[in-house]
């Protein structure tokens, strides 16, 4: 990728200016429409329509970390919101324009998935835009509802890439939505309607909105000819060094794969959120901090040989690598003296 300036507040990715919404976490969010609640609420009115870049992070796919090429704790997601302004046409036909012409992403490599009593989605897809109907694909709840727990949600579209048939799992009913890694998303265009309340229930938000996300490292791997983000140039160069620095080999075997990519994604997670001022604990956000710490620690004791401290000695490769987030920099000795006792558990 081409490199990047700093942003103007790296802490939470914005110019001051653009927000300061009261329930913004401290730490990261686990979407880039988190911060943005209070707009999609009708709480705030003072922006109509927003695109970001944020950290985020999320631990609901742990344990899919290192077994594929794109999970992720920690990641950058692209996005582009509507507070009650442009809806679900509007977004679609950007959001293709984008792929197909920004991009050059090829369309006959592209295939949507919609809520499956979504038809006005599937309709805009086939009629407005002209994708054929049988690459417009219906998916329940599980792949096509997008909720962060309570708060705005609404069914979803999403925009897959079909890598190649030699990467299907190869069962008869592989397919858009299938968990191999032969059709992945990158482009999530969520039509946030609803506000769901604890107990699950969904009441009409009073406005209309867009909340979409397409993580930057998945979207680097496609620009890159890359089916595994590990391989992109966000990760390539930490990955060598781990290389380097335990003398194991990304394609040595499959769990020597695997561990690279554990490797690799939880030290940069790490290295953000204790940037930000995290540190382990025993609850709440330390444990999960001390979580990810332990299983990076424990592949490398186990697969890697790594007997001694090992994970500090990475921090100046991603301070160096995300250098347009300058707190990385400036907080790299305090980072590593956290993760220098970290051997295993
Ligand atoms: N909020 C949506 C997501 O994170 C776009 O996938």
């Amino acid at each position: 990728m081409t490199k990047r300036q700093p942003l103007v507040n790296s802490s939470n990715g914005f110019p001051p200016s653009t927000l300061q919404c009261p329930t913004r976490s401290p730490i990261f969010t686990s979407a880039g429409m988190a911060p943005f609640k209070p707009y999609f609420l009708g709480l705030k009115t003072d922006l109509k329509r927003a695109a970001s870049c944020q950290k985020c992070f999320r631990t609901t796919d742990i344990e899919n970390v290192g077994y594929t090429g794109r999970h992720h704790t920690f990641f950058e997601m692209l996005g582009n919101f509507s507070f009650g302004d442009y809806f679900k046409k509007d977004a679609i036909a950007w959001a293709w324009e984008f792929v197909t012409k920004e991009l050059g992403i090829d369309s006959r490599r592209l295939f949507v998935s919609i809520h499956h009593s979504d038809d006005e989605t599937g309709e805009i897809w086939k009629n407005c835009i002209g994708v054929p109907p049988d690459r417009i694909v219906k998916l329940g709840d599980k792949d096509n509802f997008w909720t962060i727990g309570v708060g705005p949600s609404g069914p979803c579209s999403e925009i897959y890439i079909d890598q190649g048939v030699e990467h299907s799992c190869g069962k008869p009913d592989c397919q858009v939505g299938c968990d191999c890694s032969r059709y992945v998303e990158f482009w999530n265009l969520v039509f946030t309607q609803f506000n769901r309340s604890e107990d699950g229930a969904l009441s009409p938000l009073e406005k209309r909105n867009i909340d979409t996300g397409m993580g930057l490292e998945r979207l680097a791997a496609i620009m890159q000819g890359k089916t595994d983000n590990y391989q992109n140039d966000v990760f390539s160069s930490l990955v060598s060094q781990i290389e380097k620095q335990t003398g194991s080999q990304f394609n040595q075997s499959s769990i020597i794969k695997t561990t690279l990519k554990v490797i690799s994604d939880h030290v940069r997670a790490l290295v953000f959120s204790l940037a930000e001022g995290a540190i382990p604990g025993n609850e709440g956000r330390g444990y999960v901090i001390r979580k990810i710490l332990r299983r990076a620690a424990r592949f490398g004791f186990r697969y890697l040989n790594q007997d001694k401290p090992f994970l500090f000695s990475l921090v100046p490769k991603v301070a160096e690598i995300m250098d347009f987030y300058p707190e990385l920099l400036q907080n790299q000795d305090h980072i590593a003296q956290i993760l220098k006792p970290a051997v295993k558990s």
